[in-house]
C-alpha cells in the first residue's frame, strides 16, 4: 500500500481478512482515477444523471440580516437530495469496473443509503444497506426509498442503534463476504477509503470555488460545512486548501450542549484513539471505549471524524466549531422562512454557528455547503414543534 495516513491520522487498523480487499481496492483506484474512460463515464453520470453543477446561491435576506455575504453551495439540488450521490456514484462505479456485482453499505441519515441505492439501480448491482434502529424510525422516508429502488435495508439493533453500530455490521458482514464491495459512505475507516471518498466529493470544492469566482468576483474569507464523518466538509475545503486567504471551518454537532455530556463534538470533547480501522479524534472514556452520542441530526451522530479533518486540524489548516440542536433548528427555521428553502439539519448546523458568530463574521464573504435538503427531517421537526395542521386534521373526527 502507499501512504496510508494524513500526518499521524488515519492507517490501515482493519482485521486480516480486509486486508486483501482493501489493497485491490487501492490498487483499482490507482489505476482507474488516471484512466480517461472512467473519467468519461463518471462525468457523464455526474452530469446527465445526477444533475451537477449544482448552483451557488446568494442568500439574500439572511445576509442582510446577519451582516455578512452569504453563498450556498446547493448540494441539496443534487439528484437524491444530499452530496452523498457523488461518492456512491463513483464507488459504485469503480466496484463495477472491478468485476463486484454485490455492494454492501451503511448509512445513518439514509442519505447514504439512498444514494447507494440509487447508484446501484442505475448501474444494475445488488444492495443490501445496514441501519440501526433508531435511525430506521428517524429517517423512515428514505428506508421507504431505499426498498423502492431494490435495496434490502438490514435493521442493526446492537448497540445505541445508529450509525456508529450500522457500520460495526457491514464492516463484519464485508469481512464474511469479501467478493462484495462495501460503499463506505464518508471520509473515513481505514486506508483508502479516506482519500477515496474525499476525492469523489472534490467536485464541490472544485465547483465552489470555480462559481464563487465567477459569481462574486473573488474567493471568500471563509468556507464552512457540516462535519458528521467528514465527506462534505472535505469535498469543500479541498477546493480551497491551497488558497491561504480562505480559512476553513467545520462544524460538528453539540447536541444538548458540551456540558451535558450529550453531543458529537469530537475535537472539542473528545481524544486521538482508534474506531472503525483509522486513527483520528473520537469520543471515548479513558479505557478507550467508544461514548454515546447525541445529535437531533442522524448524519451527525457518530463518535469518530475523518483522519484528513483530524491532520488539517493539527496542522492549524482547518478549524472546528459546534452548533447545539437548537442552534441547527433555528437555522432550519431561518433558511426555511428567509431564503425558501427547507436543509437537512446536518446541514443546519454549519448556518446555526454562522448565525451564533454573526458579531465576529460581520463583512466577510461565506461559502457554506448546503449538504442536503430537509423533507427528511420533517417528523424529527414537526415533532419539535408539537404537530401541524395535517395532524390536527387527522386527529379530528371530520368526515369528508
Ligand atoms: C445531508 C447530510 N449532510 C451531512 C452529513 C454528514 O456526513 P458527512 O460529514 O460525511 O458529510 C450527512 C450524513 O448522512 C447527510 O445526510
Amino acid at each position: 500500500m502507499q501512504e496510508t495516513r494524513f500526518g499521524e491520522f488515519g492507517g490501515v487498523y482493519a482485521p486480516e481478512t480486509l486486508m486483501a480487499p482493501l489493497e485491490e481496492l487501492e490498487q483499482a483506484w490507482r489505476e482507474l482515477r488516471e484512466d480517461p474512460s472512467f473519467e468519461a463515464d463518471l462525468h457523464s453520470l455526474l452530469h446527465d444523471y445526477a444533475g451537477r453543477p449544482t448552483p451557488l446561491t446568494r442568500a439574500e435576506q439572511l445576509s442582510a440580516e446577519l451582516g455578512c455575504e452569504l453563498w450556498l453551495k446547493r448540494e441539496d439540488l443534487l439528484h437524491t437530495g444530499a452530496h452523498k450521490l457523488n461518492n456512491a456514484l463513483g464507488q459504485c462505479l469503480l466496484a463495477k469496473s472491478m468485476g463486484k456485482a454485490r455492494i454492501l453499505a451503511e448509512t445513518g441519515a439514509g442519505q447514504h443509503g439512498v444514494a447507494t441505492a440509487t447508484a446501484c439501480a442505475k448501474l444494475g448491482l445488488e444492495c443490501v444497506v445496514y441501519m440501526g434502529e433508531v435511525d430506521v424510525v428517524r429517517q423512515r422516508p428514505n428506508v421507504l426509498r431505499m426498498e423502492l429502488m431494490g435495496a434490502r435495508v438490514e435493521v442493526v439493533k446492537n448497540g445505541q442503534r445508529t450509525l456508529k453500530d450500522a457500520i460495526n455490521e457491514a464492516m463484519r458482514a464485508w469481512v464474511s463476504d469479501p467478493e462484495a464491495h462495501y460503499v463506505l459512505g464518508s471520509a473515513l475507516g481505514p486506508h483508502p477509503f479516506p482519500s477515496i471518498v474525499a476525492d469523489f466529493h472534490h467536485v464541490i470544492g472544485r465547483e465552489s470555488r470555480e462559481q464563487i469566482l465567477a459569481q462574486a468576483g473573488g474567493l471568500p474569507d471563509l468556507a464552512v460545512a457540516c462535519v458528521g464523518g467528514g465527506s462534505n466538509a472535505i469535498g469543500l475545503f479541498r477546493g480551497f486548501l491551497d488558497d491561504d486567504s480562505v480559512a476553513l471551518v467545520g462544524v460538528e454537532a453539540g447536541g444538548e450542549g458540551l456540558e451535558t455530556g450529550r453531543h458529537a463534538a469530537r475535537f472539542s470533547g473528545g481524544s486521538p484513539g482508534v474506531l472503525h480501522g483509522c486513527f483520528t479524534w473520537l469520543l471515548q472514556n479513558y479505557d478507550g471505549q467508544i461514548e454515546h452520542t447525541h445529535s437531533v441530526s442522524a448524519g451527525l451522530d457518530y463518535p469518530a471524524v475523518g483522519p484528513e479533518h483530524a491532520a488539517l486540524q493539527a496542522a492549524g489548516r482547518a478549524s472546528y466549531e459546534y452548533a447545539t440542536d437548537e442552534e441547527a433548528l433555528a437555522a432550519f427555521s431561518a433558511l426555511s422562512e428567509r431564503e425558501g428553502i427547507l436543509p437537512a439539519l446536518e446541514s443546519s448546523h454549519a448556518v446555526g454557528w454562522i448565525m451564533r458568530e454573526c458579531e465576529e463574521l460581520r463583512g466577510m464573504r461565506i461559502v457554506v455547503n448546503l449538504s442536503g435538503r430537509g423533507d427528511k427531517d420533517l417528523s424529527t421537526i414537526m415533532a419539535t414543534r408539537g404537530g401541524s395542521a395535517v395532524d390536527s386534521v387527522q386527529g379530528s373526527e371530520v368526515m369528508s
